[in-house]
């Protein structure tokens, strides 16, 4: 078993919640592995809170290997988790494909948005033997499609269909499985379902882990924060303070 991944494998069993944060290059990547954060996710969110694009439908290959790249050169320790960006895996054969890259690129595991209609794309890349996180509830790759990022999970009929995603993830082989945007009772009961560990975002406190954007937990985006996120730092106001400062210093001589 890889030694990265062994702590989150086994973190369920364990009654330990896992701690996990989005690193997109060397120095967060590092910085965040020495503070002890279980996983760190190249996430295809970075194509907002890095390279600016109004969603994550813009992401391309190219930009996820060149990031798991420089965020792979900075972890010692946590479990390193790349993203799959949007079309990179609408068959199992193109999956496999793109997830040997991520991983050639210094993944530990690849993740993907996608229950049922994705449980092919997951038992190709699981068979090959690369692990592999799934993601369910709001997917921000559909967000066009969907007309918003929306909580799912408010109806009966909602919540079996995120619990036969959950299954479907699971008997597919997935390693663990991200919940976005999922109603918590619905998360509880998904995290009660499942042998495999649920990692929440927005969804309640209920799950085995929880996951954030790093640039809202440290406030490094200050023109937009989810609702359920609460910064525990102000980085952006403190990034605009230093330059403002260095300014006037220049300026002034
Ligand atoms: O891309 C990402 O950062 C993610 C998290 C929001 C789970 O998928």
């Amino acid at each position: 078993m890889n030694t990265r991944l062994e702590p989150l494998l086994t973190a369920k069993v364990r009654g330990h919640k896992i701690a996990m944060l989005t690193a997109y290059d060397y120095p967060s990547a590092r910085l965040l592995d020495e503070a002890g954060v279980d996983a760190l996710l190249v996430g295809d969110s970075l194509g907002m809170v890095v390279l600016g694009y109004p969603d994550t439908t813009l992401v391309t290959m190219e930009e996820m290997l060149h990031h798991t790249r420089a965020a792979a050169r900075g972890v010692q320790r946590a479990a390193l988790i790349a993203d799959l960006p949007i079309h990179t895996y609408d068959t199992p054969e193109q999956a496999l494909a793109n997830a040997r890259l991520l991983m050639n690129a210094g993944a530990d595991a690849v993740k993907l948005e996608g229950g049922v209609s994705h449980a092919p794309q997951i038992a190709a890349i699981t068979g090959a033997g690369i692990p592999l996180v799934a993601h369910i509830g709001m997917l921000p790759q559909s967000v066009r499609e969907e007309g918003g990022y929306k909580i799912k999970g408010k109806t009966p009929e909602a919540v079996q269909l995120l619990l036969d995603d959950a299954r479907a993830v699971e008997a597919a082989g997935a390693c663990a499985v991200v919940m976005e945007l999922v109603k918590p009772d619905a998360a509880h009961a998904i995290t009660a379902a499942l042998r495999i560990p649920t990692i929440g975002i927005g969804s309640g406190p209920d799950c085995d882990g929880q996951v954030l954007v790093l640039h809202d937990l440290v406030g490094l985006f200050p023109w937009f924060t989810p609702k359920f996120a609460k910064p525990l730092a102000t980085a952006g106001a403190e990034i605009r303070n230093a330059a403002a400062a260095y300014v006037a210093q220049v300026h002034g001589q």
